[in-house]
């Protein structure tokens, strides 16, 4: 099953119910994970009423977010609601199939209905009959595919690659997209037929920044998992560290969240959390340059409402200069240098804050 988890900062993490369960994805691999939806009855509340409500029906679910929002967390939350629960999940990733692959890999073909068909296979609604089958990225769908999959979600019936015969499977379909559905209907890369039917019943998750009541939560969480995965001591992240959480905008969503509070985890070397250095670094390189210049960027974002400390935003801009300089706090390109101040203030400054600069040297 998975567990929802919905308990505010005080209770502390052992008290959750996070319950390890076993999963069909993709590939047929049999999976452990711990599926605990957070935030459940705070920032998520109706998102989770709204998935409790249609789940135990058969209806087709879109669970539509930005990317990292918790899109295939969801689909299983339904999955495992359902009365279906005990059937396979099955995930497609609808992105990752090569265009002439798809009718294949989602129907099934018959052996020798095209080169390299050396078996007859079975697609991946027939792996999915008596359970859910979860096609996230579905707006990735070329238009051809599309008229299939409406085909089968009306009939309820589809024939293999180079078959004749009509086969007839019992799936929930639900799907997943990052994009906006409709404005790809306008302009004619998405079947609005097909819309209305996997729409029936369509769940919007909110983007992390604008459910900042869960960010405290969902880093306890994370920081408790890492803190077991690296030493065996769950870590609790201090009120301070929250509130410098909290001050940051989430592009990334709950995964890029998730990931801080690994490295931060990393970082401390699994006894403490270094979160201003694993913020500092939380901008992958490929990302697009921010819209002013990086002098004016504060190097932490004011929280709804209220500002970061400012030991929190200078915490975090000198966190942000020694990885730049790989730690070197002294020299042309040094932290110090890169910050326009005296290598001896810089020093002063890490301690009273607790920089520890040997975690950034690489
Ligand atoms: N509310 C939540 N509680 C706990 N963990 C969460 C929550 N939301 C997301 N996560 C975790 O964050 C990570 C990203 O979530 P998920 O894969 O479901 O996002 P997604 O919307 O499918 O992202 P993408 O669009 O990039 O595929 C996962 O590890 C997931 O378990
Ligand atoms: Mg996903």
């Amino acid at each position: 099953m998975v567990a929802v988890s919905s308990h505010p900062l005080s209770v502390p993490p052992e008290a959750r119910s996070i319950e390890p369960v076993s999963g069909t994805l993709e590939d047929g691999a049999s999976v452990q994970r711990d599926d605990v939806v957070v935030g459940a009855a705070a920032g998520l509340a109706a998102v989770v009423e709204r998935i409790e409500q249609v789940a135990p029906t058969d209806a087709p679910v879109l669970l539509e977010g930005e990317t990292g929002s918790g899109k295939e967390l969801l689909a299983r939350l339904i999955h495992a609601r359902s009365q279906r629960a005990e059937g396979p999940m099955i995930r497609v990733n609808c992105g990752a199939i090569p265009a002439e692959l798809i009718d294949s890999e989602l129907f099934g073909h018959e052996r020798g209905s095209f080169t390299g068909a050396t078996g007859t296979r079975q697609g991946w609604f027939e792996r999915a009959d008596g359970g859910t089958l979860f096609l996230d990225e579905v707006a990735e769908l070329p238009l051809a595919a599309q008229v299939r999959l409406l085909r089968v979600l009306q009939e309820g019936t589809f024939t293999r690659v180079g078959g004749t015969k009509d086969l007839r499977v019992s799936v929930r379909v639900v799907t997943a997209t990052h994009r906006d559905l409709r404005a790809m209907c306008e302009e004619g890369t998405f079947r609005s037929d097909l819309w209305y039917r996997i729409g029936v019943f369509t769940v919007r998750i909110p983007p992390l920044r604008d459910r900042p009541e869960d960010v405290a939560p969902l880093a306890t969480h994370f920081a408790h998992k890492s803190g077991i995965a690296l030493t065996g001591v769950p870590l609790v992240p201090t009120p301070s560290e929250l509130e410098t959480l909290r001050g940051y905008s989430w592009p990334g969503n709950v995964r890029e969240l998730a990931a801080v509070v690994e490295r931060a985890a990393i970082l401390g070397g699994g006894r403490r959390l270094e979160i201003a250095a694993a913020l500092g670094d939380a901008r992958p390189r490929s990302s697009p340059p921010p819209a002013a210049p990086l002098s004016s960027q504060p190097a932490v974002a004011a929280p709804a409402g209220r500002l970061a400390t400012l030991d929190d935003a200078m915490r975090a801009h000198i966190a942000r200069a020694l990885v730049l300089a790989r730690g070197r706090i002294e020299g042309r390109g040094g932290a110090a240098d890169l910050l326009g101040v005296n290598p001896h203030t810089l020093r002063g400054k890490m301690r009273r804050l607790r920089i520890d600069w040997s975690v950034y040297r690489t």
